[in-house]
């Protein structure tokens, strides 16, 4: 089954699809970049969801072999694979929810931003293919920079039409898995039991986290906020050099990945009070997008949570981050328009 399904076939895989649906109630996923140092351990911890009845694993590279391995794990999910453009729209049709960590990471010395060029294209290619095989799922973006690709998504969705700012959100949970561990770390808490809302966005100064708001209710020391707001900042970096030219945060982010998309498919099924943090289209500032706390349902993004009190070593933080923003939301909307 690891070849292409021809016209015909497809038909047969939507039967198969919708009997797989029915018999779990379970949910079809997406992950494209599924072959990457992320969408690998994504792809199996997605395998283990039991929300998820159908599992698509898309890449332009290796996808059969990921595809094979992951399809032998005793779990209930489906699991298909997709190798190369021509696949895509198969690998699309009929999903409620698409993952996207395809796209190169960091190496040191780079910025997120230093992956625009070679990404912008990837998540314009792949978001086409969203418009036209499942316009209506939600749509989960991980490859960065966030900051303009998911203004990138947006501008490719309005462009199809299909564009409902609810369905995009951009994949923040990274900053909020490390600001609860490293929060936790100071406090000697469990980092299950702290929640730090991050805001903002998912670069350097764009990540925001909200110390003033950590539940258990805390208090830190200058010192240590700033200690926590530079490491919560530069994390990512920590795991680039860390990892000396081989990448950037994989494991961490898959488990930040699954941790998203399973509150994402929480909300589809209609559990109530589900948030998390995420980067969204967005009026909680003047800027077109921005990171905060949301509300997700039925329909994807039902609520979006204002930032709450600030202090003032917030409020200047806030004021570096919206500049930043502000270019990199352009740059992503220009890619499209021009
Ligand atoms: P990787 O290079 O290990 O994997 C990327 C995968 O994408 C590869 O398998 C590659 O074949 C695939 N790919 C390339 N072009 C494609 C296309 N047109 N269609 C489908 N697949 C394609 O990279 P890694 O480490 O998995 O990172 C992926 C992305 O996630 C990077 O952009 C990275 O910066 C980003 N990232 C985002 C984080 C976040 O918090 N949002 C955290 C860490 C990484």
């Amino acid at each position: 089954h690891l070849q292409p399904p021809n016209d015909s076939q497809m038909g047969d895989l939507r039967r198969e699809n919708c009997r797989a649906k029915g018999a779990s109630g379970g949910f079809k996923v997406a992950v494209l970049g599924a072959a990457g140092g992320i969408g690998q351990p994504l792809a199996m911890l997605m395998k283990m969801n039991p929300l998820v009845s159908v599992l698509h694993l898309y890449d332009v590279v290796n996808a059969p072999g990921v595809t094979a391995d992951i399809s032998h794990m005793d779990t209930s999910a489906v699991v298909r694979g997709f190798l190369g453009q021509q696949q895509l729209e198969d690998a699309l049709t009929g999903m409620d929810l698409v993952i996207i960590p395809a796209g190169v990471p960091r190496k040191p010395g780079m910025t997120r931003d230093d992956l625009f060029n070679i990404n912008a294209g990837i998540v314009k290619t792949l978001c086409e293919g969203i418009a036209k095989c499942c316009p209506k799922a939600i749509v989960n973006v991980i490859s960065n920079p966030v900051n303009s690709t998911v203004p990138i998504a947006a501008e490719v969705f309005k462009k199809a039409g299909t564009y409902e700012p609810k369905r995009l959100l951009g994949v923040t949970m990274l900053d909020v898995v490390r600001a609860n561990t490293f929060v936790a770390e100071v406090l000697g808490l469990d980092p299950r039991e702290v929640d730090v809302p991050v805001v903002g966005g998912h670069a350097g100064v764009t990540i925001l986290p909200l110390l003033s708001q950590v539940k258990p209710s805390s208090s830190f020391t200058p010192k240590e906020i700033d200690y926590l707001t530079d490491r919560i900042q530069n994390g990512g970096t920590e795991v680039v050099e860390a990892k000396a030219g081989a990448g950037s945060a994989t494991l961490s982010m898959a488990y930040s990945a699954v941790k998203f998309a399973d509150a994402c498919l929480r909300g589809l099924r209609g559990d109530a009070g589900i948030v998390q943090c995420a980067y969204v289209a967005s009026e909680v500032t003047e800027l077109p997008f921005f990171a905060s706390k949301v509300c997700l349902g039925r329909t994807g993004v039902e609520e979006i949570h204002p930032l709450g009190p600030l202090n003032e070593y917030e409020r200047t933080g806030l004021e570096k981050a919206k500049k930043e923003l502000a270019g990199s939301i352009q740059k992503g909307v220009s890619f499209i328009r021009k």
